[in-house]
C-alpha cells in the first residue's frame, strides 16, 4: 500500500471467555448504551459482529461463543482481532475456555483487556480471579505486571464506561491504518443459507472497501456484492476497514474463518474462486497441494 493512502481504522475488539461467563450480555450492555434504540432489523441477531460509537469514535466488536466446540472460532477470532476482552465471571473464575482464550490470544500478541464479571454477585471475588488469571499469565497492572482489569457488571450496566474508555486508550496507542482505496479482502465471520436470499455472508472487511457490486472470492464460493447490510440491518453500499456486514450474491455459502478478496472484475473472481475450489477438492482428497488456498490471494 501507499504509505500516502493509509489513514485510521477502527480497532476490532473480540470478546471471548468461558461458556455463559457473560459474553454476550457485555455486548448487548455496550449497544443498549451507544446506539440508538429501533436501529436493529431482525437480521442482526444472527449476527456476532457490531460495530458501536465510542464517544465519537467506533469501534467493532466481535462476539465468540465460549461452548468447547468453538475451538477453532476462537482462534480465529484471535488472528482478526486488535484487541481481545477477556470475560471471566467473578463468581466462577478461570474455566477451561478461559485459559484457552488467554492462550490464544496470547499467541496473537494483541493487547488484552480482562472484563471480570458479574461483580454483582453474592460469592464474587474479583481479587481471586486476579490470582489465577496471573497463573495463566495476565498479571495485572496494579501487581506489576501488564494487563488491564476491569471489574464490571454486564447485566447491571456497572463498569462499562470505564471499560469502553479503557479500549479506546488501548486502540489509540496501536495506531491502527488501513487503505480504504484498494480493493477490499478479510475474514468470514458467518455464514449461512437463507431460504428467500440464498447464501448470505457475514464479512469483516479488514483493510479496503467494500462496495456493492464488486466480484468477490469468499472461501471457494464467488459471485458479486448482491445486497449489502450494515450490522444494523441497513442497505449500505460500500464499507470500508473495520466494518462488519452482511452480503448476498454468492454461489455457496462460505464458513466462518473463510477468507475473502473482492476484485476488479467477474471474470478474475470466478477464475479464482474455481481455482481455490480446485486446490480446495485435492486437500478435501487428503492429497498434497503445492499451493494452499491463500496463495491464490497473492
Ligand atoms: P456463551 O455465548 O454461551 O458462551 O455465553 P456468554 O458468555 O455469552 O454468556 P451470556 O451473556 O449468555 O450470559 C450467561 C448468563 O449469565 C445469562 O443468564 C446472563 O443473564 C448472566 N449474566 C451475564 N452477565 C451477568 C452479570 O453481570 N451479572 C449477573 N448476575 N448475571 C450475568
Ligand atoms: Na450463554
Ligand atoms: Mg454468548
Amino acid at each position: 500500500d501507499d504509505e500516502a493512502d493509509l489513514t485510521s481504522r477502527p480497532p476490532v475488539v473480540t470478546i471471548m471467555g468461558h461458556v455463559d461467563h457473560g459474553k454476550t450480555t457485555l455486548l448487548d450492555s455496550i449497544r443498549k448504551s451507544k446506539v440508538v434504540d429501533g436501529e436493529f432489523g431482525g437480521i442482526t441477531q444472527h449476527i456476532g459482529a457490531y460495530q458501536v460509537d465510542v464517544n465519537g469514535k467506533k469501534v467493532t466488536f466481535l462476539d465468540t461463543p465460549g461452548h468447547e466446540a468453538f475451538t477453532a472460532m476462537r482462534a480465529r477470532g484471535a488472528q482478526v482481532t486488535d484487541i481481545v476482552i477477556i470475560v471471566v465471571a467473578a463468581d466462577d473464575g478461570v474455566m477451561p475456555q478461559t485459559k484457552e482464550a488467554v492462550d490464544h490470544a496470547l499467541a496473537a500478541r494483541v493487547p488484552i483487556v480482562v472484563a471480570v464479571n458479574k461483580i454483582d454477585k453474592e460469592g464474587a471475588d474479583p481479587e481471586r480471579i486476579k490470582g489465577e488469571m496471573s497463573e495463566i499469565g495476565l498479571m495485572p497492572e496494579e501487581w506489576g505486571g501488564e494487563t488491564i482489569y476491569c471489574n464490571i457488571s454486564a447485566k447491571q450496566g456497572t463498569g462499562i464506561d470505564e471499560l469502553l474508555e479503557t479500549l479506546t486508550v488501548v486502540a489509540e496507542l496501536a495506531d491502527l491504518k488501513a487503505n480504504p482505496k484498494r480493493y477490499a479482502y478479510g475474514t468470514v465471520v458467518e455464514g449461512r443459507l437463507d431460504k428467500g436470499r440464498g447464501p448470505v455472508a457475514t464479512l469483516l472487511v479488514e483493510n479496503g472497501t467494500l462496495r456493492s457490486g464488486d466480484p468477490i472470492v469468499v472461501g471457494t464460493a464467488f459471485g458479486r456484492v448482491r445486497q449489502m447490510l450494515s450490522d444494523n440491518g441497513r442497505e449500505i453500499k460500500h464499507a470500508g476497514p473495520s466494518t462488519p456486514v452482511e452480503i448476498t450474491g454468492l454461489n455457496e455459502v462460505p464458513v466462518a474463518g473463510d477468507k475473502f478478496m473482492a476484485f476488479e472484475t467477474e471474470k478474475m473472481a470466478r477464475h479464482v474462486g474455481e481455482e481455490r475450489q480446485k486446490v480446495k477438492q485435492v486437500k478435501d482428497r487428503g492429497m498434497n497441494s503445492a499451493m494452499s488456498l491463500d496463495d491464490l490471494f497473492n
